[in-house]
């Protein structure tokens, strides 16, 4: 038997509250919160502070799981569970989705397909799981995030449950290509050789086909969850900590995917400028890069595991050749890049997502594009709208950023037709 505290986080997550709320309205300590995430027994006194904060019973926060009566193994009733927002990643706007989604449901109609072409965690695409949805990232790691989160394909959660309970499980597997090149860098030894063996694993179920697509996006994707999770970085992966003491391990969460999406969902691992040739749809959200740091140098290691093509790595960073996975928003060609960009978009609506760091950061965070260009290029397509929230984003670096402003522009596209 097991307590689970999944009823709690779901509730937690349905009102938009935060771990950080949470300790402060129920008087708790971010070690408690660490013990709920654990399914780990704690107080009664904390339960129902937490019961107090919620207005409800006990049994509205947590059950008590017997693996008898999951019919599961015993290991299984121990799983963590991870939510979409569970990742550090730069620019993801999951703490802005309430207003996003706001925007959207007050100014646009009839809006039935969103495509989210610069989708990074997929955070905004799940604040629109009623609708069709597209998503796109450059990145291939995020592709498959996107994949295990809102791909078509039906999944078999009993199996995903039970390779994830063995994994966890794994004993000394043998050194691979994560140990020889990453060893005591952004994970210690052991769970270096942990990572490699599973990613390996992965890619044989699935060549053997005792896995699906989407399954092996899940797995691939609760990797990338687990490492996030444990990785001696400042949530980038620019560097490592030297001197660390490593004191989490390696152990995979069960994401909570839905068995089965919309059957027209569509997930692309594509250039935006690319697919929006392709695509026509009611809504295109776009959040590009703001500024010079590519995404492709801060996650390298997230894709080089997602890809597994076991390049070689250079520097003290261990980072791949990633010259194909540049963005021209990071670069001087981001405004004529926005141009293209806006110019073949086929949607009656678009919605783009910019803040307002023009020159407020240092060099690397300073927004590419300026306001003048944004308003002259989504002008030239349609009526304009501007809303803002106020923001406090997750940065890697240290520039002190105040009076940081995300500010939604909603275009009415005039006529509905590429140029
Ligand atoms: C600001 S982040 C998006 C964050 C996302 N909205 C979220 O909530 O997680 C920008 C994303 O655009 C992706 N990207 C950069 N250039 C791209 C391009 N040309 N085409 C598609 N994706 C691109 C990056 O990999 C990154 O994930």
């Amino acid at each position: 038997m097991a307590v689970a505290y999944d009823k709690l986080f779901r509730i937690m997550e349905s009102q938009q509250m935060t771990s950080t709320a949470l300790m402060r309205k129920a008087n708790i300590s971010g070690n408690i919160i660490s013990r709920l995430r654990h399914n780990e027994y704690v107080s009664l006194e904390t339960i129902e502070n937490i019961c107090r904060v919620f207005q409800c019973r006990v049994d509205a926060v947590l059950e008590f799981k017997f693996s008898s009566e999951m019919n599961i193994a015993p290991s299984e009733s121990f799983l963590r569970t991870a939510n979409i927002q569970n990742r550090r990643y730069l620019g993801n706007k999951f703490k802005l989705l309430k207003f996003l989604r706001n925007v959207v449901d007050k100014n646009c109609t009839a809006v039935e397909t969103v495509a989210d072409i610069f989708s990074g965690t997929g955070a905004v695409a799940s604040a629109f799981t009623d609708k069709i949805i597209i998503t796109n990232d450059l990145l291939y790691s995020n592709y498959l995030c996107n994949l295990a989160w809102f791909g078509r394909e039906q999944v078999r959660l009993p199996l995903l449950k039970n390779l994830i309970a063995k994994y966890n499980q794994i004993t000394d597997p043998s050194a691979n290509y994560m140990t020889d090149n990453f060893a005591d860098t952004y994970f210690i030894e052991a769970d270096c050789t942990k990572i490699g063996f599973i990613r390996e694993d992965v890619e044989e179920k699935y060549k053997l086909g005792v896995i699906n697509e989407r399954e092996r996006a899940v797995l691939i994707a609760t990797l990338i969850y687990a490492m996030d999770k444990i990785a001696n970085t400042c949530g980038h992966y620019d560097a490592w900590r030297h001197g660390a003491n490593f004191e989490r391990r390696l152990t995979l969460p069960l994401l909570n995917i839905p068995e089965k999406n919309n059957e027209q969902n569509q997930c692309f691992n594509e250039d935006a400028n690319e697919l929006v040739r392709q695509i026509k749809v009611d809504l295109i959200y776009i959040d590009p890069p703001y500024n010079s740091r590519q995404y492709s140098d801060t996650y390298h290691l997230l894709e080089n595991v997602a890809r597994w093509q076991k390049p070689q790595v250079h520097g003290v960073a261990r980072k791949m050749d990633r010259s194909n996975l540049k963005s021209d928003y990071c670069t001087s060609k981001a405004t004529a890049a926005f141009e293209d960009l806006i110019q073949h978009c086929d949607a009656k609506y678009i919605l783009f997502s910019y803040n307002n760091m023009a020159n407020k950061g240092n060099a690397r965070s300073n927004a590419r594009i300026s306001d003048e260009d944004i308003f002259r290029i989504l002008n030239a397509k349609g009526d304009v709208e501007v809303f803002s929230a106020k923001y406090k984003p997750f940065t890697a670096g240290k520039s002190d950023i105040r009076g940081n402003k995300e500010r939604l522009f909603l275009c009415k596209v005039r006529q509905r037709s590429k140029i």
